[in-house]
């Protein structure tokens, strides 16, 4: 192996690759994140928890932040508008296997900024920079921090922010480079990213919109950020994560496996789902996934639709076996 890119250091963790699956709240599951990783993660992150909630302690949110049987270091990532609040909960997390912390100041939805959090943090820097300085105070893991531009297009705050996250501690950065009103709209806009990594010497990740292993390396060298993190393009897909690692560890990128290949996974996801949530958590939960595992499959749609209403793992994992046998055939025909 002859790498391409530095691995990613984050205080005392020295990760490879460089190479981040992003959290997703309702998706990045300890399920999920445990069957991405061996594609060639460096570090995965727990979907986001609420800090208020974590004082709790219900069985749901206990759930959240599980990282047993994931290879380490793992990243359990926080949201809340309230410092003190946001130190306990940290406590906690680490306490519960965290290697890292991250700080959530990017999540645009409502009911996470009404109260102030995620996205939201970026209207009030002073406040940021006292949430992240408790944090940094209570744990004697790294901090990190993954936020958005701004709250607006007209109040780009990231620089800022990030300088007074290194004034504290924080020990990187990442950043989805788009503003919080902007939700999913238009496209991760780069240059910001390239701007933030020469205004800090802290490792900076950048986010948005990746979703093909040359333009992620192209993406690499041209800002000169330290890692990338994928999100909505590795689900269904994984191979994207084995096929950047390819590159960055100096090959060929493999080849993205057959439409057949692609569903024997899918059912592995399944099946591991099925037995670590139970049979009446899973099945609605992987819809979603069955639909991504589906993406570009002669027919998708017809069997999207099927999946969406069919009930039972059993019946879905039939119909998925029904599809494999069906791509066969028809390959062996076409060959
Ligand atoms: C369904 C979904 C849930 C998300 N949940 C979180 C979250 O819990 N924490 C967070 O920091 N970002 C969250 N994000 C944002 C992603 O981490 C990432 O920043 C964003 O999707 C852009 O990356 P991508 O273009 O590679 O998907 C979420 C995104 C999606 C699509």
């Amino acid at each position: 192996m002859t790498p391409v890119v530095p691995p990613l250091e984050i205080g005392e963790h020295t990760i490879w690759p460089p190479l981040i699956l992003a959290p997703m709240s309702g998706v990045t599951n300890r399920t999920m994140r445990a069957l991405y990783k061996p594609f060639g993660l460096g570090l995965t992150v727990t979907e986001f928890v609420s800090s208020n909630a974590l004082q709790y302690g219900s069985k749901r949110t206990m759930e959240m932040i599980d990282q047993h049987g994931i290879e380490k270091p793992v990243s359990t990532q926080l949201w809340g508008d309230d410092p003190e609040v946001m130190a306990k909960a940290a406590k906690v997390v680490r306490e519960c296997g965290a290697d890292v912390v991250d700080i959530n100041f990017g999540c645009p939805a409502p009911k996470v900024t009404k109260t102030n959090g995620g996205s939201a943090c970026l209207r009030d820097v002073d406040r940021c920079e006292a949430i992240m300085a408790a944090v940094v105070n209570a744990v004697d893991c790294p901090v990190t921090m993954k936020m958005r531009l701004g709250w607006t297009e007209d109040k780009l705050v990231y620089v800022d922010v990030a300088r007074r996250a290194e004034s504290v501690g924080i020990k990187a950065v990442t950043l989805h480079a788009r503003t919080a009103r902007q939700f999913y709209r238009g496209s991760a806009d780069w240059d910001h990213i390239k701007r933030l990594k020469e205004s800090v010497g802290i490792p900076v990740i950048g986010n948005g919109d990746l979703d093909d292993p040359h333009v992620a390396l192209q993406r690499m060298r041209d800002t000169g950020v330290d890692a990338i993190m994928l999100g909505r393009a590795t689900l269904g897909n994984p191979w994207l994560i084995s096929r950047i690692r390819d590159l960055m560890e100096g090959r060929e990128a493999q080849a993205s496996p057959s439409d057949a290949d692609r569903l024997r996974f899918c059912i592995v996801h399944y099946k591991r789902m099925v037995d670590e949530l139970g049979e009446a958590r899973a099945v609605p939960q992987m819809r979603k996934h069955v639909a991504l595992y589906l993406k570009g499959i002669p027919g998708a749609a017809v069997l999207r639709e099927r999946i969406m209403r069919i009930p039972t793992a059993n019946e879905a994992v039939g119909v998925i076996e029904a599809t494999i046998e069906r791509l066969e055939r028809e390959s062996s025909v076409a060959a």
